[in-house]
């Protein structure tokens, strides 16, 4: 198992040469940790394909500095502008018209016209960038369908036989769920994939609704968004009351049923900002713990709450059967 790297100034500057070598490099972001890539080097973007067992036709995110080096690749709108403005460096996802020709590796779009970019907030993430000086195209560093990683010893253990270069250690992530999508190329936003940043704080910041699209798990708007993902090798059930035997807990809320085993309360005071962070980790655990099935509180479909249910929904999703989720 690839052992992380503490993020010195030192270390960065050896991965910003891993990956200008076309190298991949595990790094924190302040979402998830990102399987990072220089996104102008189809050799290096090919490589997180093989290690995420990722379908080709799944295009990936563009990770950039700032607005001005996103604009090398994508054609800002009126719309983009404001969320840039509002919300980069941050977690959230614009998905934009490609601007042609462009540098970016075909297979970062998977063939789309879109590019999908974003700016993090997290000073590993821009310090990297910045030494870097490339686009890194960066996946959540998880093997595909399975859960993200929000500590890098999550990544250490999701690769063997693939492992990164380097996995840059920047501990736990501040937000613990991915960024928001939203394709931002007209003059409304519309959500592709909830996250981090609730679509009620974009409405507000914009004064704008967000619109929605139908979910339609066969051609999903983010070709990502497969039914099926952040799948634990257990079996999930939604909404439990009760708990049966055999069966882990993923509680949240004061009103926990009595006498479980295996429980972890994902925020016993109900906070959807802490249950966010605790969330996948807390599902690698109980996973880990060997339970059967975890069965899952009902958790409010309200700021937070919408991109929680949505990554709980695709956990406890049937599974394909000639499953890459092993
Ligand atoms: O927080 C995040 O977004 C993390 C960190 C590492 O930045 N990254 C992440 O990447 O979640 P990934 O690959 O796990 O999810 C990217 C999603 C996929 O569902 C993909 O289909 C979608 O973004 N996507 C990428 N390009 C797109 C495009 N041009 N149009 C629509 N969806 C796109
Ligand atoms: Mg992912």
């Amino acid at each position: 198992m690839p052992a992380p790297t503490t993020a010195t100034d030192q270390a960065i500057a050896d991965a910003a040469a891993h990956l200008r070598a076309g190298r991949l490099v595990a790094f924190p972001t302040e979402t998830v940790y990102g399987l990072g890539a220089d996104a102008t080097n189809s050799e290096a973007v090919a490589q997180i394909f093989a290690a995420k067992g990722r379908p080709r036709f799944n295009p990936l995110i563009v990770h950039v500095h700032d607005a001005a080096q996103a604009a090398e690749y994508v054609t800002f709108t009126p719309l983009a502008h404001r969320l840039a403005d509002a919300f980069w460096p941050g977690p959230l996802t614009l998905v934009l018209d490609q601007r042609g020709p462009s540098s970016l590796s075909d297979l970062v779009t998977g063939g789309l016209t879109s590019v999908a970019v974003r700016a993090p907030d997290h000073p590993i993430a821009r310090a990297l960038l910045a030494a870097t000086a490339r686009p890194l195209a960066a996946p959540s560093a998880n093997r595909s369908g399975r859960i993200s990683p929000t500590q890098a010893a999550h990544v250490a253990a999701d690769f063997p036989g693939h492992e990164p270069a380097m996995i840059l250690d920047g501990g736990p992530t501040a937000h613990g769920l991915e960024s928001t999508i939203v394709d931002a190329r007209s003059d409304l936003p519309i959500l592709l994939r909830p996250g981090a940043v609730p679509v009620e704080t974009i409405a507000a910041a914009l004064g704008v609704s967000v619109l929605r699209t139908e979910a339609d798990a066969q051609r999903p708007n983010a070709p990502g968004q497969l039914t099926s993902h952040y799948a634990p090798r257990a079996a999930v059930r939604l909404n439990a009351t009760d708990v049966q035997p055999g069966e882990a807990l993923l509680a949240f809320g004061p009103d926990v049923p009595a006498g479980v085993g295996d429980m972890i309360n994902l925020s016993p005071s109900g906070n959807l900002t802490e249950a966010a962070v605790n969330l996948f980790a807390a599902l690698r655990m109980l996973d880990a713990g060997g339970a059967r099935t975890i069965a899952v509180m009902p958790v409010p479909d309200t700021g937070l709450g919408e991109a929680i249910n949505d990554r709980l929904h695709r956990a406890a999703a049937p599974r394909p059967a000639d499953s890459t989720l092993d």
